[in-house]
């Protein structure tokens, strides 16, 4: 079939999805099972992954590294390392500098940053054992610039130098990293953003050239592709998925040299 012979299919490959029953992870785990993968999926509790079309779930909390090791332990021990990880699971609530301190500073870093080296340490290193496997990181626009929330950027950041190191240095096993920079994308993310102001989008719009927000379908599609043969030889990259907004500055254009 023409179909399972093009490298953009995942026909009989394995994925795990973390933070899976997500804005973003719901729609990662439908992209993957349309493209042909069987879909492991992580979360904190069952019920986040209710309804979803997966072969198996891994529960942990990520801001606990030890859990999370363990988890992932027995999840390798039962079904052996997958062909391709994402790490998706995210969480921010400190906006600015004024929001933090050492305990919020520390949690934020926890789940974001450490949390996912716990999560996919042990697969890196079964996939290098293997020869082969991709790692695909959903860190943030915040990683490549600043938009607020300091101590989620930061982490942001830090899987973007993690991915890299695993690149360098596991390479050589087969082991492909590669990050996904997402702009603004209407998920449960935003939910208390909106609780709090309602109108907020009318805020955020203004700063898209594409006159829009991300949508989850387009982060997902990104991971499948770099999950899948077709970006075989792409390690180490960085890819915004951000309508634009890292491109430049829309605002300073429209306000400044439009007169709008
Ligand atoms: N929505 C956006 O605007 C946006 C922009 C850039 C990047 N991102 C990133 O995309 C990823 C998915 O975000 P989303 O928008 O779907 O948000 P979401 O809140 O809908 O989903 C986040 C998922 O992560 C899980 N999670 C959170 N804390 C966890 C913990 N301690 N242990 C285990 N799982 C945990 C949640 O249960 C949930 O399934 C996150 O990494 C987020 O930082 C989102």
């Amino acid at each position: 079939m023409a179909e399972t012979s093009s490298p953009f299919r995942l026909d009989g490959k394995t994925v795990l999805i973390s933070g899976a029953g997500g804005g973003i992870g719901r729609s990662l785990v439908a992209a993957f099972r349309a493209a042909g993968a069987s879909v492991f999926g992580a979360d904190r509790e069952a019920s986040m992954l209710e309804g979803l079309d997966l072969a198996g779930t891994v529960l942990f909390d990520q801001a606990d590294a030890k859990g999370t090791r363990a988890a992932i332990r027995s999840y390798l021990d039962a079904h052996g390392a997958p062909d391709a990880v994402v790490s998706n699971a995210g969480f921010t609530r400190a906006e600015t500098l004024d929001q933090l301190d050492d305990d919020v500073w520390a949690s934020e870093l926890a789940i974001n940053l450490s949390g996912a080296y716990a999560m996919t340490d042990p697969i890196v290193a079964a996939m290098a054992a293997r020869g082969s496997g991709s790692l695909i990181f959903i860190s943030s626009v915040n990683a490549l610039a600043h938009y607020g929330n300091p101590a989620y950027a930061a982490a942001k950041a830090g899987l973007v130098a993690y991915a890299k190191a695993i690149a360098v240095e596991r390479g050589g096993q087969g082991v492909r990293a590669n990050v996904i920079c997402p702009g603004s994308v209407r998920t449960p993310a935003w939910d208390h953003r909106l609780a709090a102001d309602p109108s907020l989008l009318d805020n955020v719009l203004p700063h898209y050239p594409l006159g829009r927000m991300v949508l989850p379908i387009e982060v997902a599609n990104a991971a499948v592709f770099f999950a899948s043969d077709a970006a075989s030889g792409i390690t180490g990259t960085v890819l915004p998925v951000d309508a634009g907004l890292t491109a430049g500055n829309l605002v300073f254009v429209d306000e400044v040299l439009r007169g709008k």
